[in-house]
């Protein structure tokens, strides 16, 4: 089997991407890798903080890699918290308080409407090449679910009336971002 290093400290997103490639692609982990750095994201766009994380990973390995950054957008607010999802209320990087500062600025706002993008950068060979997932839908007022992890409690799919949440991961795959986005990359590696 096929092995590529998945360049995330993030254990939830490991376990979405390994019941999304099955047995079809041996994911490592950066901790099973024996790498244990915080991977910067300086940037102001998903693609390049994808692409700096790859980019470090391979320049430590040498070996084949891809990260992924991922960001919700709200209309409403001008596409915030987008590239700044994971520190939205702060350096803590807290999933609560981000969930907190969200709810409280879309407060008074009739417009709900969000979306989550997720950009993958695989470095293959020493080449490298980005793909994109969208999914579409609204941010509801009151947390939802204690599943999955980030704004997945107040995060409801278009076609669903169950937050991502209250799925499972099984549910989640059928709309989610990170599936959409690592379809694409399964194609480009003809798996
Ligand atoms: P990053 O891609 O690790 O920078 O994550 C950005 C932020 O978006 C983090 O705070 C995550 O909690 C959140 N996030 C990323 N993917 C998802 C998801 O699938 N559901 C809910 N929140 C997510």
């Amino acid at each position: 089997m096929k092995t590529l290093i998945f360049a995330t400290n993030n254990s939830n997103k490991v376990t979405e991407v390994r019941s999304i490639l099955g047995e079809k692609f041996k994911i490592i982990s950066l901790a099973e890798a024996g790498i244990n750095i915080d991977i910067p994201e300086p940037y102001d766009t998903l693609e390049e903080n994808a692409c700096e994380k790859a980019r470090v990973i391979n320049s430590i390995t040498r070996g084949n890699c891809f990260a992924e950054d991922t960001g919700l957008e709200t209309d409403a607010l001008n596409g915030e918290p987008g590239v700044k999802s994971a520190r939205y209320a702060g350096e803590g990087r807290s999933f609560e308080k981000n969930i907190d500062k969200l709810l409280t600025r879309l407060k008074d706002l009739e417009n709900r409407k969000a979306q989550f993008k997720t950009v993958i950068c695989v470095i293959l060979n020493g080449e490298q090449t980005v793909f994109e997932g969208i999914c579409k839908g609204t941010i509801i007022k009151e947390r939802r679910g204690n599943s999955g992890f980030g704004y997945d409690p107040v995060f409801i799919p278009e076609g669903s009336d169950k937050t991502f949440a209250e799925m499972t991961l099984a549910e989640k795959n059928i709309f989610s971002h990170r599936k959409k986005a690592i379809e694409k990359l399964t194609t480009f590696l003809k798996i």
